[in-house]
């Protein structure tokens, strides 16, 4: 396995003024997310337990998000959660940095016809300030694309500004501590894969031949970004905390009955002081005042 690459915001940042005066790290990123793409939706669907992730974060997007609402989908992938958003009755614009994945959403959103054909733009987070102020009743980012900014501080001024007043950002997040994958590179004996998640910074994860550089966050941390900008937080749950991180897939697909009642475990309990800090993901509801 190739060594995980550590660098913090303000090294990338010297080298991103030194190189070419952009972020290296975003289309670095961007990159390796061209390189899968084409499958992502694929595997994305055939994989249970991300499913069943999916399915609780819209779910708690529905929750505090009215139908009618105008919504920003910051980093979208190829498009996967645009049929359940406009069946949901969100007018959504999405953005993504990977010129690949928004091709994708395009091509999905192209394909479902209708009054109301989702909007994709090829632009990345750390871009949102090219939005009019108060564009958007609700933002929702799915599965870690805000763990790919540098500056969540930065992210949450711009996202308040791009937000009318009582808008919300619904976010499922990495986290800091996921008890299977502690235990399981532990039982290996890869302490440095173990303990990933604990170092600070960027952290470059190998993903097919390229790098996301993905920044580990706690529930709390997070939270005090969002709040030093005007957000207060509403909702927090856990996911993947008593059930296994969706890269066991393989683990899932020998034990069926076991993962789907640990799947349900986690839905029940995902919501309770402590086990809401943790988990491969954590959902998080935070509201501009
Ligand atoms: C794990 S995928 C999640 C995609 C989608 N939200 C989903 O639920 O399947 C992360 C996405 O975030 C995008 N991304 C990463 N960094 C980004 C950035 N700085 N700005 C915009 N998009 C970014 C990637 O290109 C990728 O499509």
């Amino acid at each position: 396995m190739r060594a995980v690459r550590l660098l913090d915001a303000h090294q990338l940042e010297e080298r991103a003024v030194a190189v070419t005066g952009e972020r290296p790290w975003v289309d670095e990123t961007a990159r390796a997310f061209d390189l899968v793409a084409l499958e992502y939706d694929r595997t994305n669907r055939a994989n249970p337990i991300l499913e069943h992730m999916r399915r609780r974060s819209l779910a708690m997007l529905r929750r505090h998000v009215p139908p009618g609402a105008e919504l920003l989908d910051l980093g979208c992938g190829p498009g996967t959660d645009q049929q359940e958003l406009v069946a949901s009755g969100y007018c959504v614009t999405a953005i993504d940095a990977s010129p690949v994945m928004v091709r994708e959403a395009r091509r999905r959103a192209d394909a479902s016809g209708g009054a109301h054909r989702p909007t994709v733009l090829c632009r990345s987070i750390e871009q949102l300030g090219k939005f009019q102020p108060a564009s958007f009743d609700a933002a929702f980012s799915n599965f870690g694309p805000l763990n790919c900014v540098a500056d969540l501080h930065d992210t949450a001024r711009q996202l308040r500004l791009a937000l009318r007043p009582g808008g919300v950002l619904v976010a499922s997040v990495m986290g800091r501590v996921c008890p299977w994958e502690v235990a399981l590179f532990l039982c290996r004996g890869q302490v440095g894969r173990a303990l990933v998640r604990f170092r600070r910074g960027l952290v470059g994860v190998p993903l097919k031949r390229g790098t996301v550089w993905t920044h580990y966050v706690t529930p709390g941390a997070f939270a005090r970004a969002f709040e030093s900008a005007g957000f207060a937080q509403r909702d927090l749950a856990g996911l993947g905390v008593v059930a296994p991180p969706p890269y066991m897939e393989a683990f899932a697909g020998r034990n069926p009955g076991a993962v789907e009642r640990l799947l349900a475990i986690d839905e029940l309990v995902g919501g309770w002081p402590l086990v809401r800090g943790m988990g491969d993901h954590f959902l998080i509801v935070l509201q501009r005042i």
